[in-house]
């Protein structure tokens, strides 16, 4: 059976730069003669407006329905705070891959000299599901002061599949693996992450491994981002240093992701979020979206020529073409929807 792609635009730029990732999606499938079957679907503010529900009933269905496919998979914009979460964790969209390679082209974009630029190639593994984004929240009140609290709780379980999940990556590319943990103040729970990569990587005796703390990673994701090639972490740090990543590349506007399930079901979505500040306006960058088109057709397509040849066109389309917030002093920028048919026209 052809993937099922659900596409969800939710609000702010989402429906911006996800109508130029499905054009794009749509235009790679019909060069490439690949069936999808393909169907929209709104979620977020404009659902709730609608259906007085987040994430209304029947987009539940078909995602169910996709989720249970052998090769179902989500193109998502942005929405603000729900209902991304819970799709994340309905699905157990545990493994969260963030690529960054910034294109020679915009390296006068990045707020790094370019020398540092060179031989980047970072992959960021980010554990999706657990964390202190889902452990138990408490609050009250002590003496008359109040008190909150929220908890940070791995299983083990949890830590083997995405240690592994970024070994796997790591041998399949420059073999050097770098888990990043904060293990001196938080032992418990990342003493357990050491734990299980001491145990995981007897496994790949190839992959060159490393651990760092996460203050040390975040400066030197700065310092030195060539230095990296798969940095595997939790859902917290992760969240920060692919903000820190997208900042090295220039904009947030182009980092891609993409969520894997255990079962294959993926969603694919830019980094970035519904960016209240510009949406609207047609400045959106839609690489980030296109660059998750181009994970789509690798890991859900299973069609790597074809998504090397996207990442080649998005190259040549921004010799020439800027979305604002990529564009240097001076350079004449276009627009969303013209940043879109030049990835296609290339
Ligand atoms: P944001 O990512 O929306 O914006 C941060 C900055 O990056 C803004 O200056 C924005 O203009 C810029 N930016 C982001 N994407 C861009 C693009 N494609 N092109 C050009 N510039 C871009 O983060 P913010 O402002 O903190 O959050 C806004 C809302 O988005 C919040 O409600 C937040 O909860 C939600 N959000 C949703 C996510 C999701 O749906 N997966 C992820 C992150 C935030």
């Amino acid at each position: 059976t052809p993937p099922t792609v659900l596409v969800l635009p939710g609000e702010g730029i989402g429906p911006e730069v996800v109508r130029v990732g499905r054009a794009v999606l749509e235009h790679v499938l019909d060069r490439a003669g690949l069936p999808a079957t393909i169907s929209e679907h709104a979620v977020g503010r404009p659902a709730y407006e609608r259906t007085g529900q987040w994430l209304p009933d029947p987009v539940r269905d078909a995602l169910d329905q996709a989720a249970a496919e052998p090769r179902g998979a989500v193109l998502f914009g942005a929405t603000a705070d729900e209902p991304i979460g819970e799709l994340r964790s309905r699905y157990d969209l545990y493994a969260n891959l963030r690529p960054a390679r910034p294109l020679p082209a915009l390296h006068a974009v990045s707020p790094l000299r370019p020398e540092r630029l060179e031989g980047v190639d970072v992959l960021i593994v980010r554990e999706l599901v657990s964390d202190v984004y889902y452990g138990r929240r408490r609050t009250g009140t002590d003496a008359g002061r109040r008190w909150a609290g929220q908890e940070m709780y791995y299983r083990e379980d949890e830590v083997r599949r995405i240690v592994r999940c970024g070994l796997g990556h790591a041998e399949a590319r420059r073999r050097h693996l770098t888990l990043v943990h904060k293990a001196n103040a938080i032992p418990d729970v990342f003493g357990l992450w050491l734990d299980v990569l001491a145990e995981e990587r007897a496994a790949y005796p190839h992959v060159d491994v490393q651990d760092r703390y996460a203050d040390t990673m975040a400066m030197e994701l700065v310092l030195r981002p060539a230095d990296f090639d798969v940095i595997v972490t939790g859902n917290l740090f992760g969240d920060l240093l692919s903000e820190i990543t997208g900042a090295v590349l220039g904009s947030l506007g182009l980092m891609p992701s993409a969520s894997l399930s255990p079962t294959g079901f993926a969603l694919y979505e830019p980094v970035g979020g519904t960016a209240p500040d510009i949406a609207g306006t047609g400045r959106a960058n839609p690489l980030g979206t296109i660059g998750s088109v181009e994970l789509m057709l690798r890991h859900t397509f299973g069609a790597p020529r074809w998504a090397d040849r996207l990442a080649a066109a998005v190259a040549l389309a921004v010799g020439l073409w800027r979305t604002p917030d990529i564009a240097g002093p001076g350079d004449k920028t276009c627009t969303t929807e013209e940043m879109g048919a030049a990835v296609c026209d290339a």
